[in-house]
């Protein structure tokens, strides 16, 4: 060969060297495309199709049992039958079982029929000598070419490539297509459960640990990738959370004309012999046409033979270039996905082309460490094929199935229906006739003596307790002119440790006094008789405005000598034994009623007080004509309804109480007390959350079945769990949140146990919905009116931090009374506010204005 030919061979062969700023221009051009094609921007027409698969994790390694594998259009006009056997984490592993059967050309330009009735006979025969016998079978689908999937087992092929042109299949749901000839065989029981791309069994055949894989690149007789994608990135999808596995469909990249300048003569004499001219990148068919030369019994000089090296080897170089750019295209968007794995990406690889070259893997590998120098990429090859992976689709597909199912029926009694609601409306409003009548029922209604709301007259200095929520507090509530000063606050919190809550009722008031003692030194009232209001969040049984005997503790308090004596004399005692400190106690107030009187101030149609924190409860002005235990008949009184206790004589809420409100109430201090509370309040809740998800890992269904020990811990999950799970964060946060709860969720976890919390906290909020209707509801029936206006003033840490609780409240208020107009409004400043101006408002009433 002279040196002439030598040089125009070299001419040629140039022709096919990419520079890296032609790589870098593919790179952009593809991910371009890839963020049209997922956005479906209208009048652009992307040349990937990004197509969701309905894939939604990746695997655990979990995965279990016997799968039957049928891949088309993997290899060329091969089918392939696979007997998967999947066996977890701890089982050995097994090799499948495969036949390879070649698709005769009459079939694969023949028709439909023909393709996937030769397809099932494939799996008849296959399936005869296995003996697998008449069990059900599970199949997962490999079916590689461009089509649109619906769902994990729908999917309507787009176009025919790969030399295949069967008539009667585009735009058709293969998956249909290949059940009805499963039936016309009419041999065994099998369910199609998922259809995938190679690429996503690729993906998905890779081992998880130690991070799961992400995305699924194959070059075989044609070239494509898949990976995970955010869910709310996908347009077509319409939804917001999690993350779904997208088949990029890459191969038709450049039919727009953007490999041009990467395109010889040669591709496009090839490309105008393919079957479907125009469309699929041909550049690694350079190779293969090589190949089919040498085949054809050609008879080459060893010179000839180099100079075909060299040319097979610019071809595969230019193929795997292209390849590596295309690949760190789908690497950058995996990399901007926050919930991908801290340790990098892997890779999984498949196809004759990637695995068998010699060079063709080194030389992809080493572009893409070029073109993404900071991507810490790991390149895993595929199992059997990807074989493997499909079945695992179809495992996960299956086991998502069950989940689900598992999953609603353990939730199904936490979602109440209107008919259920109306009920407890019904039964709670005779539950307060009874209670205002002194009949027995489960509800208290205990009298208050506050009979006057705020004129905004009042004025003075006060001091405030508040006792018995989330906090302790010792307040100065200076009560100004409306119009000018206002009320002015200063307070402090103290923390009350559990020896305290749940010692004797002596150490409990001596610590009271201990604290306000502190709080005078601090203000410089030491020496000053302030009237002082305390605001005590615990049933009492009032005989006058300073009188309250406590008729037990709830929320956690235990203190002992208590109940049944009066609280406000327990605390003077107190006061008396520390010596030289003067207080002067005027009242004793329900955290419902500061807060009723402190949303008063601002708002006069204020007569309702609701609590939804660590207890729940409500007062309202009821007609002292319909209170039995104060004589009288003019006027109206503030009634604390105590309702945290409703359903305690076991003929309310029965059959709402799940087996998980059992045990929440039977690990409680006070079994059978409190059951309306039990199945609203912030106390309760995140205990209720708890016992379902432990069910739940029971089943397997969550944490893989781990049993965390921080999940065996009581109280381990606070309602601030509750509101921040819910509120709108995306899954890794989420995860973040079970992470320092020490529960290592995966992505899916992330959403059940969400699921859960949603189910938990809608009832809870339906139920105290239900409840606050039945008060509106006999307050516009004590004044004969048609349609009332009231105001409802709301205190509490589930109420107010909650994303969603105040919403579902609201609802149920509309919708179970809707003759009412309801207005929530916030209490800002604690109900320490609302003591102090019970106490401003006696003063003004007795005509004595506060010092
Ligand atoms: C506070 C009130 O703001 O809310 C307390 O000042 C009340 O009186 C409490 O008990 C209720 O909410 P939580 O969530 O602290 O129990
Ligand atoms: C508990 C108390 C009640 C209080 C409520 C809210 O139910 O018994 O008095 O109002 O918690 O704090």
């Amino acid at each position: 060969m002279n040196e002439n030919t030598l040089e125009s061979v070299q001419q040629c062969l140039n022709q096919f060297d990419v520079t890296e700023e032609q790589l870098q221009q593919i790179q952009a051009g593809i991910l371009g495309d890839m963020e049209r094609a997922l956005g479906r921007q209208a009048g652009s027409s992307p040349s990937v199709q990004m197509l969701p698969t309905y894939v939604r994790s990746t695997p655990r390694g979990t995965e279990q049992g016997d799968f039957l594998v049928l891949e088309l259009g993997a290899s060329g006009a091969t089918l392939r039958v696979l007997w998967v056997t999947l066996t977890g984490i701890s089982g050995p592993r097994k090799e499948p079982v495969s036949q390879e059967f070649t698709i005769p050309t009459e079939i694969t330009l023949g028709t439909g029929q023909q393709l996937f009735d030769f397809a099932a006979g494939c799996l008849v025969q296959f399936l005869d000598q296995l003996q697998v016998g008449s069990q059900p079978i599970q199949l997962g689908f490999n079916f590689s070419f461009p089509c649109h999937q619906t769902g994990l087992n729908q999917s309507t092929l787009i176009s025919w490539t790969k030399g295949f042109r069967c008539s009667g299949v585009e735009g058709q749901d293969v998956v249909q297509l290949l059940r009805e000839a499963i039936q016309r065989q009419g041999a065994y029981n099998i369910e199609v459960v998922a259809v995938v791309n190679d690429t996503v069994g690729a993906m998905m055949s890779c081992d998880p640990s130690p991070q799961a894989c992400e995305v699924g690149l194959v070059v075989d007789t044609g070239t494509n990738a898949c990976y995970m994608e955010e869910v709310r990135h996908v347009a077509e999808l319409k939804e917001d959370r999690g993350r779904i596995c997208v088949n990029v469909q890459w191969g038709s990249f450049g039919d727009g004309g953007a490999l041009e300048p990467v395109q010889t003569p040669f591709d496009l004499q090839l490309d105008q012999e393919s079957l479907h001219p125009g469309t699929q990148s041909p550049s690694h068919g350079r190779a293969r046409a090589q190949a089919m030369l040498q085949e054809l019994g050609l008879t080459p000089s060893a010179q000839d033979c180099a100079q075909v090296q060299r040319v097979c080897g610019a071809v595969s170089s230019r193929a795997a270039r292209l390849c590596a750019a295309a690949l760190t295209a789908v690497l950058a968007r995996v990399r901007s996905n926050p919930e991908r794995s801290p340790l990098g990406v892997s890779v999984a690889t498949g196809g004759r082309l990637y695995k068998q070259h010699p060079r063709f893997s080194a030389l992809l590998q080493q572009t893409v460490r070029l073109l993404a120098p900071d991507a810490d990429v790991t390149f895993v090859p595929s199992e059997d094929g990807g074989g493997r992976g499909v079945a695992v689709v179809t495992a996960v597909a299956s086991r998502l199935a069950l989940q689900r199912r598992q999953l609603e029926e353990t939730l199904a009694p936490f979602r109440l229906h209107s008919q259920q609601l109306k009920a407890v409306q019904a039964q709670m409003r005779e539950s307060m006739v009874r209670g205002l009548r002194g009949e027995s029922s489960s509800i208290r209604m205990l009298p208050t003596y506050v009979c006057a709301m705020p004129d905004g007259t009042e004025r003075g200095d006060f001091l405030a307790l508040d006792l018995g929520g989330t906090n302790f507090r010792v307040l100065w509530v200076k009560v100004g002119s409306r119009s000018e000063e206002g009320i002015k606050i200063i307070n402090r919190v103290f923390s009350l440790p559990e020896s305290v809550t749940q010692g004797t009722g002596q150490q409990l008031f001596d610590h009271i006094v201990d604290c306000i003692v502190d709080f005078q030194k601090e203000n410089n009232l030491s020496g000053q008789t302030l009237p002082l209001s305390f605001t005590f969040s615990f049933p009492c049984k009032q005989l006058g405005l300073d009188q309250g005997i406590l008729l037990n503790w709830t929320k956690g308090f235990k203190a002992s000598d208590c109940e049944g004596q009066d609280v406000v004399s327990l605390l003077r005692a107190a006061i008396r034994r520390r010596q030289g400190v003067e207080l002067n106690v005027v009242a004793i107030v329900n955290d419902t009623v500061g807060t009723m009187m402190s949303c008063g101030y601002e708002d006069p149609h204020c007569e309702v007080g609701l609590i939804v924190g660590t207890g729940t409860n409500a007062c309202y002005m009821e007609e002292l004509g319909n209170v039995c235990a104060v004589p009288g008949d003019r006027g109206r009184m503030c009634i604390n309804m105590e309702w945290g206790a409703f359903g305690d004589d076991g003929l309310a809420l029965q059959e709402f109480y799940t087996p998980f409100d059992l045990s929440v109430d039977q690990a409680s201090i006070n079994p059978g007390k409190q059951r309306y509370e039990k199945l609203i309040s912030g106390m309760y809740l995140g205990e209720i959350v708890r016992q379902v998800l432990l069910h739940l890992t029971h089943l397997r269904v969550l944490f893989g079945g781990q049993e965390f020990p921080s999940l065996q811990t009581k109280d381990i999950i606070k309602t601030k769990f509750l509101s921040e799970i819910e509120s709108d964060l995306e899954r890794w946060q989420v995860r973040a949140i079970l992470e320092k709860l020490d529960l290592q969720a995966d992505c899916e976890d992330a959403l059940l146990v969400r699921e859960v919390c949603q189910a938990v906290s809608r009832r809870a909020a339906q139920l105290c919905g239900a409840g606050v209707a039945a008060v509106v509801e006999k307050i516009r029936e004590n004044r004969g009116l048609d349609r009332l206006s009231v105001t409802v003033g709301v205190d509490g840490t589930l109420y107010k931090l909650h994303p969603h609780f105040s919403e579902q409240v609201k609802d149920a208020v509309r919708e179970l009374a809707p003759q009412c107009c309801v207005r929530f409004l916030l209490s800002e400043d604690g109900s320490g506010k609302g003591a102090a101006l019970v106490s401003a408002v006696a003063c003004r009433l007795a005509g004595a204005a506060g010092p």
